[in-house]
């Protein structure tokens, strides 16, 4: 029994009905284990803009930082489009990704085997795939100083690959604090046979290594990598790279499930968390009660884990979603000939249904 706060962002589009029907699992898997799950909700976004005239209200951010963890819905949507960049819905995401001082992004990578054929690999390959990429967010090219476009005769422009020490050892240290929730393996990824800043990402793994015994270390080089991913992703359990490399690596592991409505993603920092969709505020299918709920659902499940440390509780969703799955019910997103299709709320409450008979 516990008491756990969360922060519930529903944001735009799609946002609030993928939230709500996740909250419906929250609570059944609150009442079923006795959990107390405190729901406090802000606005950020579009609709902070429409209310508050800013992507990321204080009393939003003020909220978040009280918090145990942070759900979030999606932002945006084409009403903001012509908005200048600092001033859009999308500013409000990194506003707190940064306030909450989130520098490792987890997104996983998983088939279920009702939607294999969704998977753009070959069944047998695919088959089996459930890994994560852990992917540095505030080092790297992104950041590193000198940069810029300059001219001396012709044009020449720079940007600084650039780590400190402790952003990589403590991004490593998640990734084997993950690994050993999981099945214990770690791949790490960097370019060493070329890259200073890889050399001493890998010098890093190595030490830290001596603190995880029981997990087993791989290291690949990142184009490597890349081909094994596709080769064999069912040998993979969680891979930890910088901000550029994990960039690529988690959108090339995103296509593996073959379907965006299925995808949750964590944004962890020592302090906070963050928990949302991989997907968009899909304006297209806004307000109608199609929207495919189950990336929310299962980033709910990450934040029972990685956050409160109910590892019972979040594999008790992932079961059910994979139950619903195998007994055919799909939103239209993930339909195929055979299945059932049924709304956003409805597979939310065929969710809950079978967390029930699980428990
Ligand atoms: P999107 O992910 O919203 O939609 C892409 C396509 O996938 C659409 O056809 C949509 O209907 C479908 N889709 C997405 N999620 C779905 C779900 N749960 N169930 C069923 N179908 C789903 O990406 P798009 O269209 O590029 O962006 C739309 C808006 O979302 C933009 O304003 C964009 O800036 C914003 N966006 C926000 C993100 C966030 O809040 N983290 C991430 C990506 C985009
Ligand atoms: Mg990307």
């Amino acid at each position: 029994m516990g008491v756990y706060k969360i922060a519930v962002l529903k944001g735009d589009g799609i946002g609030p009905e993928i939230v709500e029907a996740s909250l419906l699992v929250l609570k059944r898997v609150g009442e079923i284990f006795g959990h107390d799950f405190v729901l406090e909700e802000g606005l950020i976004g579009g609709k902070a803009i429409d209310e508050k005239c800013t992507p990321l209200p204080q009393e939003t951010l003020d909220l978040c930082l009280k918090a145990d963890a942070v759900l979030l819905g999606a932002v945006g949507g084409p009403k903001w489009d012509n908005l200048p960049t600092d001033k859009r819905p999308e500013k409000g995401l990194l506003g707190i990704r940064k306030a909450l001082d989130l520098y490792a992004n987890l997104r996983p990578a998983k088939v279920y085997t009702a939607l294999i054929d969704a998977s753009p690999l070959k069944k047998e390959i695919a088959q089996g795939t459930d890994f994560i990429v852990v992917r540095e967010l505030t080092g790297d090219l992104y950041y590193g100083e000198p940069r810029g476009i300059f001219r001396n005769g012709e044009r020449y422009a720079i940007n600084t690959m650039h780590y400190t020490e402790s952003q990589i050892r403590r991004v490593v240290r998640k990734a084997f604090e993950i690994a050993r929730v999981r099945r214990k393996k770690l791949t790490s990824v960097d370019k060493s046979n070329v890259l200073e800043v890889s050399a001493l990402w890998r010098e890093i793994v190595e030490e830290e290594k001596q603190n995880f015994p029981d997990v087993d270390v791989e290291h690949l080089y990142v184009d490597n990598c890349a081909m094994q991913i596709i080769k064999r992703p069912s040998t993979f359990d969680v891979i930890v790279t910088g901000n550029m490399f994990g960039d690529i690596l988690s959108d090339e592991a995103a296509v593996i499930s073959g379907s965006l409505g299925m995808l949750p993603s964590a944004s962890l920092g020592d302090k906070h968390a963050l928990y949302e969709p991989v997907h968009g505020s899909a304006p297209d299918i806004a307000g109608k009660g199609i929207a495919n709920p189950i990336a929310t659902i299962l980033s709910v499940a990450m934040m029972l884990k990685y956050s409160f440390g109910l590892e019972k509780e979040s594999s008790v969703i992932e079961q059910a979603v994979e139950r619903v799955l195998q007994m055919g019910y799909r939103t239209p997103d993930i339909s195929s000939e055979g299945t059932t299709v049924v709304g956003t709320t409805e597979m939310a409450q065929l969710i809950s249904k079978e967390v029930e008979k699980l428990c």
